[in-house]
């Protein structure tokens, strides 16, 4: 806006200042015109005039034109005109069509006259007449309008930005809520062609991913029941021709029929936070920690909660269960059984942190950690679909909230999800 309204005033000046270069010396000629037939007019009648009649002839031309003439010298003060270029060509131009001996000169006073000589017959003669015969007097008026174009160029200026920035904010929205996850609804696609054609291809990209994503969990959700069906299958003959095998062998294969199981799950609910569409409720997020943590202590794992008397929250409680069943699943099996879940409030944003002793992730490693499918490579050995942090990314942004993994002090990791409070 200020880029453009300096544009305008720039424009504006420099167009004054062409304009006025270029009308200086056709109005300097066109003066000096007006001069010199005052002049020569006031001359011839001078000598024409019958001597009776030379007094009133110069009346009327002091009381109609405002014109006066003198013998001999100007009867008041009287000084040269300030010297500008305007000046300048006017003289110039007078004592070219007057006699180079002409002279241009001005009263004292503020509301003085104009004063310019010519001879007959070798005796001096000065002629003044009101000074807007030379000069623009209305100067002002000039500058006035001057600023209102240019105030109506502002205003113009505003206009514009105003529209396009409109329409830029609503799509840094728009963008915004395709990076928590959701759809949002499509922008509207008016204004400047070259902005209704962002708007265009903004929707079309957003209409695409969202049938990208709906795709995939499709494919993820498909592929994954079909494959639970075969596996219980598997799971329930190896039961049936359990006893006439090895029995390590067979806790082996049992074992391994669970990691599938477990990975498969990660892929439904991977597919499952995609198409999340539940409303949200408010809940009490410690209520949802206890509840999970009391579920791990009936398997005999010892988990600490400490509770920071949070406020209410908007949040799907599901989406929360699972969000924290991953956290608390990656430090049990990343990081060490000693695992604690914290939560608090700083600044208007509640915190949820669950936090263990292990080895950690390095911090170059935390934000792709983030991404589906990436794993440390210090994971490798140990089944998992490297889904898990993915999903707990996506249920945070669903709920306008963040993750971010940690080094906790003292070693080990700190899962931090941040989420705003009410
Ligand atoms: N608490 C933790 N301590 C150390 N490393 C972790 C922890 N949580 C996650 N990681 C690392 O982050 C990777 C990604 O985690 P995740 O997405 O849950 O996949 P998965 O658990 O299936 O491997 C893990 O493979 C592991 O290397
Ligand atoms: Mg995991």
């Amino acid at each position: 806006m200020l880029l453009l309204a300096l544009l305008l005033v720039a424009g504006n000046f420099a167009w004054l200042q062409i304009f006025r270069v270029s009308e200086r010396e056709p109005r300097a000629v066109q003066v000096a015109q007006q001069i010199t037939s005052i002049v020569n007019l006031t001359r011839s009648a001078l000598i024409t005039a019958n001597p009776d009649k030379r007094f009133d002839l110069l009346r009327d031309l002091s009381e109609q034109e405002g014109i006066q003439v003198h013998a001999g010298a100007p009867n008041e003060a009287v000084e040269p005109l300030v010297d500008r270029p305007f000046v300048r060509l006017l003289i110039a131009e007078l004592q070219r069509r007057l006699g180079s001996d002409t002279r241009l000169l001005q009263s004292t006073g503020a509301a003085g006259n104009v004063w310019v000589n010519f001879a007959i017959d070798n005796v001096d003669y000065w002629v003044s007449m009101p000074r807007e015969r030379v000069e623009r007097t209305e100067q002002l008026r000039w500058i006035g309008w001057g600023l209102l174009v240019l105030l109506l160029s502002v205003i113009g200026a505003f206009l514009i930005v105003t529209r396009i920035g409109r329409a830029l904010r609503e799509l840094t929205r728009a963008a915004a809520a395709i990076g928590r996850g959701q759809t949002p609804a499509p922008v509207d696609e008016s204004g400047p062609s070259e902005i209704r054609t962002l708007s265009h291809a903004f929707n079309q990209m957003s209409t695409d991913l969202k049938r990208l994503d709906e795709d995939r969990a499709l494919l993820l959700a498909g592929v994954s029941h079909d494959l639970r069906t075969p596996l219980a299958r598997i799971r329930l003959g190896l039961e049936m021709i359990g006893d006439k095998t090895d029995p390590s062998l067979m806790e082996g294969m049992v074992q391994d029929i669970a990691d599938i199981d477990a990975v498969i799950n990660q892929f439904l609910d991977f597919a499952r936070v995609s198409g999340e569409q539940s409303a949200a409720t408010e809940c009490n997020l410690d209520e949802i920690v206890n509840t999970i943590a009391e579920r791990y202590r009936r398997q005999g794992v010892a988990i600490t909660a400490r509770s920071g008397k949070v406020s209410r929250l908007q949040l799907k409680p599901l989406a929360m269960q699972r969000l924290l069943t991953n956290l608390i699943d990656n430090a049990l099996r990343h990081g060490s059984a000693a695992v604690e879940i914290e939560t608090s409030l700083h600044d208007n944003r509640v915190r949820l942190s669950v936090l263990d002793r292990g080895p950690g992730i390095p911090a170059a490693d935390a934000e792709r950690m983030l991404q589906p499918f990436t794993r440390l490579n210090t994971a490798r050995s140990t089944s998992g679909s490297g889904l898990g942090l993915a999903i707990v990314d996506r249920i945070a942004r669903l709920h306008h909230g963040s993750v971010q993994l940690l080094a906790r002090d003292g070693g080990g990791l700190e899962a931090r999800v941040e989420l705003p409070a009410l």
